[in-house]
């Protein structure tokens, strides 16, 4: 579904990723780890078209995306959550929603849309008028992703979830991330820097180091992988 070849990315003169290739196939849920300054957000922003390789190519169900903006990106059914889950905070949390589904031009959708988030986050529809600012950490990455989730992505790209949140709110946020997998089909590109709680959710991974993948497998090898355990597991 999503392919990345060869993939170099230069912030100035500064190489950020060298060479990278990775690939999602349909359905996954694959995690990309590695610690801080590795690249990890630098790859996604790749690939929703907020930086462009210098080399390489990323495709997306055959369609090269190198050449599209953002929001043509977005229209293909790829939908980014950035770090740092940034929602408009002074708009409520009903309009942080319909922002996400402006591509949606069926009110009866965006009703449907809207509700489905509601179902999976039930939280935000207690919240619904209340201003984004006004949640708590956890709250607010529940209203990032639900407001991915309004334009009914076919793929997600979450850079650090559990970033900042409790670990209770973030078991929460893991639950519907796999939810949202299972019952809508979604396939999922999940980055973290928290490598034990991403690698018991997806199926495969990818270990990133400076800007080059170092390791790549299912989860459960790299789960045992003394490597892995070592710099990432603890
Ligand atoms: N706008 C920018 N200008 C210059 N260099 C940048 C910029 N953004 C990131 N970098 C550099 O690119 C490298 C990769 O950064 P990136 O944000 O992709 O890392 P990351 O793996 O997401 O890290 P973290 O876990 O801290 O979020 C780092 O060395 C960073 O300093
Ligand atoms: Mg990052």
């Amino acid at each position: 579904m999503l392919v990345l070849e060869g993939v170099d990315v230069f912030y100035g003169r500064i190489q950020a990723l060298h060479g990278l290739n990775l690939h999602v196939d349909d359905g996954e849920i694959v995690t990309l780890i590695g610690c801080n300054g590795a690249g990890k957000s630098t790859t996604l922003r790749t690939i929703s078209g907020l930086l462009r390789p210098r080399r390489g190519g990323v495709t997306f169900d055959g369609k090269d995306l190198a050449a599209l903006p953002p929001n043509r990106i977005v229209q293909l059914g790829l939908s980014h959550v950035p770090e740092g889950r940034r929602i408009f905070t002074n708009l409520t949390v009903r309009e942080n929603l319909d922002m996400g589904a402006y591509l949606v031009r069926d009110p009866k959708a965006r009703r449907e849309r809207l509700d489905r988030v509601f179902a999976l986050f039930p939280r935000l529809e207690e919240r619904m008028d209340q201003p984004g600012g006004t949640l708590s950490g956890g709250e607010q990455q529940m209203l990032a992703i639900g407001r991915a989730l309004m334009s009914r992505p076919r793929m997600l790209l979450l850079d650090e979830p559990s970033l900042g949140i409790a670990p209770i709110l973030v078991k929460e946020i893991f639950d519907e991330i796999a939810r949202i997998n299972r019952e809508e089909g979604t396939t999922i590109l999940l980055v973290e820097q928290n490598a034990n709680l991403a690698l018991h959710r997806a199926t495969r991974g990818y270990v990133l180091e400076t800007g080059r993948i170092v390791l790549e497998d299912d989860t459960k090898n790299l789960l045992q992988n003394p490597q892995v355990k070592e710099a990432y597991l603890g």
